[in-house]
């Protein structure tokens, strides 16, 4: 990880103004079509399968536990897969730094479910952080969520529903109980210690 981390991971230097940076930046000469983001990868198996389906785009993960990266690093050698870059940190400092409209992807999958209700704020679904993706969001880019957890389920679609910048995307059940062929399953969707996985799609209107 010594080897690989510094090679694949992002910096934010000390003085960057909020909103300056364009994913772009972060990949020296490769240029990609299209730049998405994961938050809170874990062990990294969504963002290795998504960046190996998808060559032509370049996919930054955020994911402040370090055996997680580490195990990130290792899957992405085994599969020769290098359109990745690694924030391993707090994934709102890179929310804040990067470029307005400079992403057509982000997934935020099982993300913790932080149950005792004097955590809830704790929970990554906030007004500001919502309000942080539709300034990252591209129009009609799309915002990925998935959680096995009932309450939160409930949590992240009715703030998601409600935020003037996002569209649901289901026309019945079956389009968020199902995980759709091009959403490759995570680690915790695997698991399903709470119960069956939801899997909702908004797109930035
Ligand atoms: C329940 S795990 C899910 C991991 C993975 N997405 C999966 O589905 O297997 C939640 C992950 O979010 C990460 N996380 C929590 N807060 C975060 C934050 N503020 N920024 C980035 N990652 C965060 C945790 O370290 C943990 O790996």
């Amino acid at each position: 990880m010594e080897e690989d981390l510094p090679r694949f991971a992002i910096d934010i230097p000390e003085e960057t103004s909020a909103g300056s940076l364009a994913p772009a930046a972060f990949f020296a000469d490769e240029v990609y079509k299209d730049y998405w983001l994961e938050i809170g990868f874990g062990t990294g198996e969504h963002l290795a399968a998504q960046a190996g389906l998808h060559p032509d785009i370049g996919i930054l993960g955020c994911e402040p536990f370090i055996n997680g990266v580490a195990t990130l690093l290792t899957t992405m050698a085994k599969a020769q897969v290098e359109n990745i870059r690694i924030w391993p940190d707090d994934a709102r400092m890179l929310l804040d730094a990067l470029e307005s409209a400079s992403l057509s992807k982000i997934f935020l999958l099982h993300p913790d479910p932080w149950p005792k209700k004097r955590h809830h704020k704790r929970r990554f679904i906030q007004t500001e952080t919502l309000d942080a993706f539709a300034r990252l969001l591209r129009k009609g880019g799309e915002l990925r969520i998935a959680t096995d957890d009932a309450d939160l389920a409930n949590w992240m679609l009715s703030k998601t529903w409600s935020h003037p910048c996002f569209d649901f995307q289901a026309d019945c059940a079956d389009d968020w109980r199902s995980r759709p062929g091009d959403w490759p399953e995570t680690r915790y969707g695997q698991k399903q210690l709470a119960g069956q996985p939801v899997y909702f799609r908004f797109l930035r209107v």
